[in-house]
C-alpha cells in the first residue's frame, strides 16, 4: 500500500489520559479525596446517570495489560497524569508509598515496552484539601504544588524526559469559576482570572524547579486546549468581536507560556473592567524566566464567534462573552453527541500561528479525538467498527502533514483517548477510546479505530 502521508522520522504517536478519568481505585492504596470525589458525594446526580469517579476505567488494576494493549496498537509514546491526591494524601506532607511504587510500576512498564511516558502534573484534580485553603485562589497552594512537582521530578525524573506542568489550565477557570461545570461552581470573573493568573505562577515555579535539577535533555512543558477564533465575517465588530475572544481563550495562557508575558491587549482590558488579578514583586521576571520547552496542543473545536447582538445586562456578572457571542455557522459539520464542530483545518491554523508568532516552538498535537454516545449501535461481529472516528484521525492528520511540509515544528500525535474513559460531568456518556470499556466487566476490546492506528504508527503515515 502506497503511503501518501508519511510523517517525520521519530513522530510520536500515543494518546492520553488523565489519572481521574482512568485509574479508579479512588478510595485504594492509600488515595486522598480530590474535589471530584467531593463533588460527586455531594451532588451525584450532576454526573451523567450518576456515574462517580470512583473505579472509572480502572487502568489502577489493569496497568499491565493496558500497556501490553498500548504496544500491539503501535504506541511509542503515552501521556498519563499523576494523580496529586493519590502521591501525597492532603496535598502535603508524606509521601504516599503505594503510590510511589503504582507510578513507578506503570513508569518502568512503559519503557520495558519502549513506551515513552509523558508525565503531566495537574489535570483539573485538585486535592480537597488544596480547594479548602482557597485552591488556586491561594498564592500558598502555588507553592504546595511546585513541593508536589519536585517530589514528581525526585522520584521519576531519571525515567521521565517529558513533563507537563498543566492539562488545560484554563478549563478549572471556566469550570469552576464562570460557567458552574467543576466543583467549586464559582460565577466570579474576578476571582477566575486570579485563578488563571496564579496557576500561570504555578507553572513557571515548577518549571523553575524541574530546571534546577539539571536533567539533561529532558523537557518541561504545558498542554493548553488552543481553539481557534475565527469571526463571522470581515465586518471590523466582528474582527474585534473574534480578537477579543482570542485574547481571553487563547493568549491568555498561550502567550505567557512561550513569550513570558501577557498580550498588553487583555491587560488595558481587564484593566479598563476593573478585574485584574493581585500580582507579587517579581512575578513578571519569574514569567519571563520560566517559558516552556515544549508546547502539547489539545484541538477539539473551532470558536467562532460575531459581535454581540444584543448590550450585555449591566447587572449580569463580568464575563467574556460580554465582548462576543458565539456563532453557529449554518452548514458547520457537528460532532453531535459532544455538541462540537469538527473543523479539520483548525489544526493547521493553530500550527501556523505557532510558527509564526510563537517562534515555531517544539510542539505535538496532545489530544484531538471524537466522543461518540452508544457506539454499541456500531458494533459488528464483536467489534465497533468506527469509521466515522477513523475519517475524523485521517481529517486532522491530512491538516498536520500540511503543516509540517509548510516548516511547522509539530513532533507527534496522541489520540483522546486510548480507551472509554470517564468523561468529568459527562461521565461515561459519549465514548473516545481506541479500545471500548464495559462498564460492568471493565472488559476492554480494540475498535476499528485500533487497527487503523496500528498501520499508522508502524507505516509512520498513511
Ligand atoms: C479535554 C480534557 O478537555 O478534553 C480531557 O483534557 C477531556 O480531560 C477531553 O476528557 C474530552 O472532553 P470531554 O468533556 O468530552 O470529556
Amino acid at each position: 500500500m502506497s503511503i501518501e502521508y508519511k510523517f517525520p522520522e521519530g513522530f510520536w504517536w500515543g494518546s492520553a489520559v488523565s489519572a481521574t478519568q482512568i485509574e479508579g481505585a479512588a478510595a485504594e492504596g492509600g488515595k486522598g479525596l480530590n474535589i471530584w470525589d467531593y463533588w460527586y458525594a455531594i451532588e451525584p446526580n450532576r454526573f451523567f446517570e450518576g456515574v462517580g469517579p470512583e473505579t472509572t476505567s480502572d487502568f489502577y488494576h489493569s496497568y499491565q495489560d493496558d500497556i501490553k494493549r498500548m504496544k500491539d496498537i503501535g504506541h511509542n509514546s503515552f501521556r498519563l497524569s499523576i494523580s496529586w491526591s493519590r502521591l501525597l494524601p492532603g496535598g502535603r506532607g508524606e509521601i504516599n508509598q503505594e503510590a510511589v511504587k503504582f507510578y513507578n510500576d506503570v513508569i518502568n512498564e512503559l519503557i520495558a515496552h519502549d513506551i515513552e511516558p509523558f508525565v503531566n502534573l495537574f489535570h483539573f484534580d485538585m486535592p480537597l484539601e488544596m480547594q479548602e485553603i482557597g485552591g488556586w485562589e491561594n498564592r500558598q497552594v502555588v507553592d504546595l504544588f511546585v513541593d508536589y512537582a519536585n517530589v514528581c521530578f525526585d522520584l521519576f525524573g531519571d525515567r521521565v524526559h517529558k513533563w507537563f506542568t498543566f492539562n488545560e489550565p484554563i478549563v478549572p477557570v471556566e469550570g469552576g469559576y464562570l460557567y458552574d461545570f467543576h466543583y467549586p461552581n464559582v460565577v466570579d470573573a474576578k476571582r477566575a482570572i486570579q485563578v488563571g493568573y496564579n496557576t500561570m505562577i504555578a507553572s513557571a515555579k515548577a518549571i523553575e524547579k524541574f530546571r534546577s535539577h539539571h536533567f539533561g535533555e529532558s523537557q518541561i512543558g504545558i498542554i493548553l486546549n488552543l481553539t481557534p477564533s475565527y469571526p463571522r465575517s470581515q465586518n471590523p465588530a466582528d474582527l474585534k468581536a473574534s480578537e477579543i475572544a482570542d485574547l481571553f481563550f487563547n493568549r491568555s495562557f498561550l502567550d505567557p507560556s512561550v513569550l513570558g508575558s501577557y498580550p498588553h491587549k487583555l491587560i488595558q482590558l481587564l484593566e479598563e473592567h476593573g478585574q485584574l488579578p493581585e500580582t507579587e514583586e517579581g512575578d513578571t521576571e519569574l514569567m519571563a524566566a520560566n517559558t516552556v520547552d515544549l508546547l502539547g496542543v489539545n484541538y477539539y473545536q473551532p470558536r467562532r464567534v460575531k459581535a454581540k447582538d444584543h448590550l450585555p445586562n449591566p447587572y449580569s456578572p463580568f464575563m467574556p462573552d460580554w465582548f462576543f457571542d458565539n456563532y453557529e455557522m449554518p452548514g458547520r459539520k457537528m460532532n453531535k453527541y459532544r455538541g462540537w464542530e469538527i473543523y479539520e483545518k483548525g489544526i493547521y491554523d493553530i500550527m501556523i500561528n505557532l510558527k509564526e508568532n510563537y517562534g515555531n516552538i517544539g510542539s505535538f498535537i496532545s489530544e484531538n479525538g471524537m466522543g461518540v454516545q452508544d457506539e454499541e449501535r456500531f458494533m459488528k461481529e464483536g467489534r465497533i467498527e468506527d469509521d466515522y472516528r477513523i475519517n475524523f484521525i485521517t481529517g486532522h492528520l491530512k491538516w498536520l502533514h500540511q503543516a509540517i511540509e509548510e516548516g511547522c515544528n509539530a513532533k507527534g500525535y496522541h489520540l483522546w483517548s486510548f480507551m472509554d474513559n470517564w468523561s468529568w460531568m459527562n461521565a461515561y456518556k459519549n465514548r473516545y477510546g481506541f479500545f471500548s470499556v464495559d462498564l460492568e466487566t471493565k472488559e476492554r476490546k480494540p475498535k476499528k479505530s485500533a487497527y487503523f492506528m496500528k498501520n499508522v504508527a508502524e507505516q509512520n503515515g498513511f
